[in-house]
C-alpha cells in the first residue's frame, strides 16, 4: 500500500487539475467556514483547511466570530442562510466544538444537505470526511473488503457508525466494538481491517493483533510527553501489513475527503457538470 501522505499528494494533484480545468469557463468552488470561539484545535484545523484547499484552487470564506457573546443560535442560522444566498458558496461547514450555548445540531441542520460536505446531515448528500477518506483510501489500494472481517472500535455519529455502513455496503463482515465490548482482543485478532476511532493515546500494543492485518488509526491524542499519537502504539506499525500512522494518516485522508465533497458540491452546484 503507498502511504496515506503520497495517496494525498496523488488525489490532490489531480483535483487541482481538475478544478483548474472546470473553472476556466465557470467560477471556482467555494467553501465556506464558520468558525464560533477560538479554541487552539480548531484553529489549526481551520488554517490547515484552508491551505487545502488553496493548494487545489478552491476559495475559501472564513466567517470568525471571536467574540460571540450577541449571537444565539438563530443568528448564526441566519448567517449560514445568508452564506447560501449572498456568497454562493457550494460547500458550508461550522467547525466543532462550538461553544455549549449553541445548538449544534440545529446549526448543522440549517445548512443544506447539498451542501453539507461535512456530511453530518442525516440526510446529507456527501459521506462523512473521515470514513470516506478511509474507504476511498482502501479503494485506491485495492484491498478487497468484500467477504473479509472487518472490526470498528467505536460507534460515533461521524465515524464509527457511518464506517460500518460502508464496509458492509462493500460486503465485509463488520463488527462494531465500543468501550464495554467483552474480549476485545480475540475479536480484533481475527480481522483483516482494524478501524481504531477510540481517542486514547496508544491503548492497543501488538497482542490485539496479527502480522497480516491493515490497522487504520483513526485517534489524535496527546501521550504523557504531550506529543502527538494514535489509539495504537508506535512500535505496531513495523509488525503488521500496514498501520496508518499518527500525524500523517487519518487526518490526511479526512483533509483531502473534504475537497473532494465540496468539489462534487460543487459540480453539482454548477447544474451536473462532468469532468
Ligand atoms: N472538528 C474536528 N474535526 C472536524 C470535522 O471534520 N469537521 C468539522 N466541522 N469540525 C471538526
Amino acid at each position: 500500500m503507498i502511504s496515506c501522505k503520497e495517496y494525498v499528494e496523488i488525489r490532490k494533484k489531480e483535483l487541482r487539475e481538475q478544478i483548474s480545468i472546470l473553472s476556466k469557463n465557470n467560477r471556482v468552488p467555494h467553501l465556506g467556514v464558520i468558525q464560533i470561539g477560538s479554541n487552539d484545535a480548531s484553529e489549526r484545523y481551520v488554517k490547515g483547511k484552508k491551505k487545502d484547499c488553496e493548494e487545489v484552487g478552491i476559495v475559501v470564506t472564513h466567517l470568525i466570530f471571536k467574540d460571540y457573546s450577541s449571537y444565539d443560535t438563530n443568528n448564526l442560522k441566519q448567517v449560514i442562510n445568508d452564506m447560501c444566498d449572498i456568497s454562493n458558496c457550494d460547500g458550508i461547514i461550522v467547525q466543532l466544538p462550538i461553544p455549549d450555548k449553541f445548538d449544534v445540531e440545529e446549526l448543522q441542520n440549517s445548512i443544506p444537505a447539498k451542501k453539507d460536505v461535512d456530511g453530518f446531515r442525516r440526510d446529507s448528500m456527501f459521506t462523512p470526511c473521515t470514513p470516506k477518506g478511509m474507504i476511498d483510501y482502501l479503494e485506491y489500494n485495492n484491498v478487497n473488503l468484500s467477504g473479509e472481517l472487518c472490526v470498528v472500535i467505536g460507534r460515533s455519529k461521524i465515524v464509527g457508525k457511518p464506517m460500518v455502513n460502508l464496509l458492509i455496503d462493500r460486503g465485509a463482515t463488520v463488527i462494531c466494538c465500543n468501550s464495554k465490548t467483552k474480549d476485545l482482543k480475540t475479536l480484533t485478532q481475527q480481522a483483516k481491517i482494524v478501524v481504531s476511532a477510540v481517542g486514547k493515546p496508544e491503548i492497543f500494543d501488538f497482542s490485539y493483533f496479527n502480522e497480516s492485518q491493515i490497522l487504520l488509526d483513526v485517534g489524535i491524542n496527546l501521550n504523557a510527553s504531550g506529543k502527538l499519537c494514535g489509539d495504537i502504539s508506535r512500535d505496531v506499525k513495523d509488525k503488521v501489513t500496514h498501520a496508518t500512522p499518527v500525524p500523517g494518516g487519518v487526518g490526511l485522508l479526512t483533509r483531502l475527503a473534504l475537497l473532494e465533497n465540496t468539489f462534487e458540491a460543487y459540480k453539482m452546484n454548477m447544474g451536473g457538470i462532468k469532468c
